[in-house]
């Protein structure tokens, strides 16, 4: 997936998010917005390992992009009042570098893996020992003469993100005490987000303005922190600087966001397999090339919102354009499997 994805609406981060975002990141569970079952689940369990004085079960949050899941493993950090230390699947190239960071964390600590599900499976072996027993199993010398030592580490916390939590081998999710999935927001939690967001940011905004923005984030923090800041640019150059509805209207339609929020590339992979496929079924793979897209960002940026919306359904035959988006995009469904 191509992380510096400009799409406006793409949920994957942009290079210029990353400032940006850090700011807005909500730090506590009390600003952390929507989510309830998440946020009350882990407020318990916060407070129990807290009383205790353990570390906290090592916690998988799993969803779509932009959802909140790095924030949560920073809030989840600063609620115990620990440190955190971050990497990724893809980044931690031999078993080593992983052990070294084992074996430097303080107690409690928590250890967040990002993208987990990319991890090597040689890597993966070195932590099952540390988060089942705090310890690793080291091997020392060559040959017949090898040995392996067993080296406690500290009890922490793995918090551990993925867009795709089937592809967790079963061994590593078992070991995971709680696990959370993030769904979608609300379009007023999203709403509330918009919100908090133009306070920090110091942006004028009228109430139906933060409202319409929500409508078309596609229920993804990310997204409506990126329009907000697209539809402040269009505010500060075409309008006074406030972000009324008719400002977010025009700013929006002029970025091509439609009223459900689908971008230029949701409404290119629906019409093709609409009218180049007699609406499915069609494999993922030859969707990606009629369409020019990667099969991984068709699958983890834009079929979870477009199945949410009831446009596409997933069949073991492949991807369905349902009667609903026959409607959605103006077109005349063709009778099938009727006889
Ligand atoms: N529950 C939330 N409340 C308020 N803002 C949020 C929330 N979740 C995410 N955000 C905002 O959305 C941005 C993207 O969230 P992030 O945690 O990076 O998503 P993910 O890791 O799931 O891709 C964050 O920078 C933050 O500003
Ligand atoms: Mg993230």
């Amino acid at each position: 997936m191509d992380v510096n994805d400009p799409r406006l609406v793409s949920a994957a981060r942009a290079d210029d998010d990353a400032q940006y975002e850090a700011g807005l990141r909500p730090r506590r569970l009390d600003d952390y917005i929507g989510q309830d079952r998440v946020r009350e689940n882990l407020q318990v369990s916060i407070t129990a390992a807290t009383k205790r004085g353990d570390a906290l079960d090592h916690v998988l949050v799993y969803g779509p992009p932009g959802l909140g899941k790095t924030t949560l493993a920073y809030v989840i950090a600063n609620e115990l009042g620990v440190p955190i230390r971050t990497t990724a699947g893809p980044v931690i190239e031999k078993p080593g570098d992983l052990a070294g960071i084992l074996s430097n964390l303080q107690p409690r600590e928590v250890l967040f893996i990002d993208e987990i599900h990319r991890m090597a499976p040689a890597i993966e072996e070195i932590l099952y020992p540390a988060m089942e027993d705090f310890e690793l199993d080291i091997v020392i010398g060559q040959g017949p003469g090898a040995r392996s030592v067993k080296v406690p580490v500290e009890r922490f916390t793995l918090v551990g993100a993925t867009t795709r939590a089937g592809l967790l081998t079963s061994p590593l999710r078992a070991r995971f005490g709680i696990v959370q999935r993030l769904d979608f927001y609300t379009v007023a939690d999203i709403e509330e987000i918009v919100r908090r967001s133009a306070r920090i940011l110091d942006v004028p905004m009228d109430d139906e303005a933060a409202r319409e923005m929500a409508s078309r984030a596609r229920g993804t923090p990310r997204v409506a922190n990126r329009l907000l800041r697209r539809v402040r640019d269009f505010a500060e150059v075409r309008a006074n600087g406030r972000i009324t509805l008719e400002v977010a209207r025009a700013a929006l339609a002029l970025l091509e966001v439609d009223a459900s929020g689908l971008d230029e590339v949701d409404r290119r992979l629906m019409l093709t397999i609409i009218d180049k496929f007699g609406g499915g079924p069609v494999g993922l793979n030859t969707l990606a090339a009629a369409t020019s897209e990667e099969p991984d960002a068709i699958e983890d940026m834009h079929e979870p919102y477009l199945i949410q919306l009831g446009l596409l359904e997933r069949t073991p035959r492949g991807r369905l354009a349902t009667a609903r988006a026959y409607d959605y995009f103006g077109r005349i469904m063709p009778a099938r499997g009727l006889f």
